[in-house]
């Protein structure tokens, strides 16, 4: 039995593959290569490069390799760009997501896991949101994910899949052996870019409104360190070969760091102070997205083993200082 990770060349993905061969299973990763890196791929997994969207290539990954399970990364995830180019999202992630899904059904593949996200809620509120919260995506990338959800449901019902999709909350951190990690240049993720910032690879950082209704004014977030969310990855698997039903689950700890909490822990793992500006709201964003993550705890058994922002952010300082001398050996 072996595992296709579809963008197993990215950020979460390429942890998966980790997380997955750490376990003892057999890999393969389909990556077009357009955002990833091919060495981000851990030598021990099989690399294809093509497109989810590409039928008879995916077809023959399934039946050489004996795939029984597809974890679907392969996306376009920035949130503002989704708005930009709606349409460009929804080939992207909708259309190809269903190809991919039609693909599985008629090749036998049982067990489909996606990669879905906090966004599908739109603006969440302080309290922490439950699966059965209302769905109300604000951009086409939380629509472009809901509607693949949808026909994952739909597709479940009416064939021999099963399939689990985890929402996500604000992933970050980098494996904690430094194999992998946030590597995409131009990153706009909070802790990404304050790393960058402390260790000069950015004059300075902003942050983005101070006047929310939270208790400092800054926007709140559940950040999630990206390998408890491997590893919830890794358990809804095996609960899926187990034959357990399909299930929609969110994965955050269940509680929020505002965004001064966390430039203040980049500060502590750093060990001095950087530039950050006061500035202006950024268009979109919420007040606060927490999630409720009792469902995942139950069904998957999922107990996280990262739950420290100090945590999360020193993984992510220290996988920049290793991106920092991978770079300059290349150049
Ligand atoms: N922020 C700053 N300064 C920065 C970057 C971010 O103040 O330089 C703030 C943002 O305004 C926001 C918080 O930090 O309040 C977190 O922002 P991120 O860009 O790190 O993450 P988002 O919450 O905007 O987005 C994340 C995921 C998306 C997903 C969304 C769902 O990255 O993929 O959560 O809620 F869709």
């Amino acid at each position: 039995m072996t595992v296709l990770v579809t963008g197993g060349a990215g950020y979460i993905g390429s942890h998966m593959v980790w997380e997955l061969l750490d376990a003892g299973e057999s890999v393969v990763v389909l990556d077009r290569l357009s955002t990833g890196f091919e060495w981000a791929v851990a030598p021990e997994a099989k690399l294809v490069v093509g497109d989810v969207a590409d039928r008879d290539l995916v077809g023959r990954i399934i039946r050489d390799n004996k795939v029984d399970a597809i974890i679907h990364f392969a996306g376009s995830i920035v949130v503002p760009e989704s708005v930009a180019d709606p349409l460009g999202y929804y080939e992207n992630n909708t259309c190809k997501t269903r190809t991919l899904i039609e693909t599985a059904v008629r090749e036998g593949v049982p067990h489909f896991i996606f990669s879905s996200t906090a966004a599908v809620y739109g603006g969440a509120g302080l309290e922490p949101v439950r699966e059965d919260a209302r769905l109300a995506p604000e951009s086409p990338y939380g629509l472009s994910k809901l509607m693949s959800e949808w026909m994952l449901r739909d597709a479940a019902l009416a064939h021999d899949i099963r399939y689990t999709a985890l929402r996500y909350f604000n992933v970050a951190g980098a494996d904690p052996k430094g194999r992998t990690g946030q590597s995409t240049p131009g990153a706009t993720h909070l802790i990404k870019v304050a790393c960058e910032t402390a260790l000069g690879k950015r004059p300075f950082m902003q942050v983005f409104g101070k006047d929310y209704p939270t208790p400092d004014g800054t926007c709140m977030r559940d950040y999630i360190h990206v390998s408890d969310l491997a590893a919830a990855h890794r358990l809804a698997l095996q609960r899926l070969r187990a034959g357990g039903e399909s299930l929609v689950a969110n994965c955050g700890y269940s509680h929020g760091y505002s965004v001064l909490e966390v430039i203040d822990s980049v500060r502590r793992a750093f060990g001095h102070d950087f530039d950050v500006r006061m500035g202006d709201r950024r268009p979109g964003d919420a007040a606060a997205v927490v999630a409720n993550s009792e469902l995942a705890r139950k069904e998957l058994g999922w107990t996280p083993q990262r739950d420290d922002l100090d945590l999360i952010v020193n993984d992510a300082l220290a996988w920049e200082r290793i991106l920092t001398t991978k770079n300059s050996v290349r150049t």
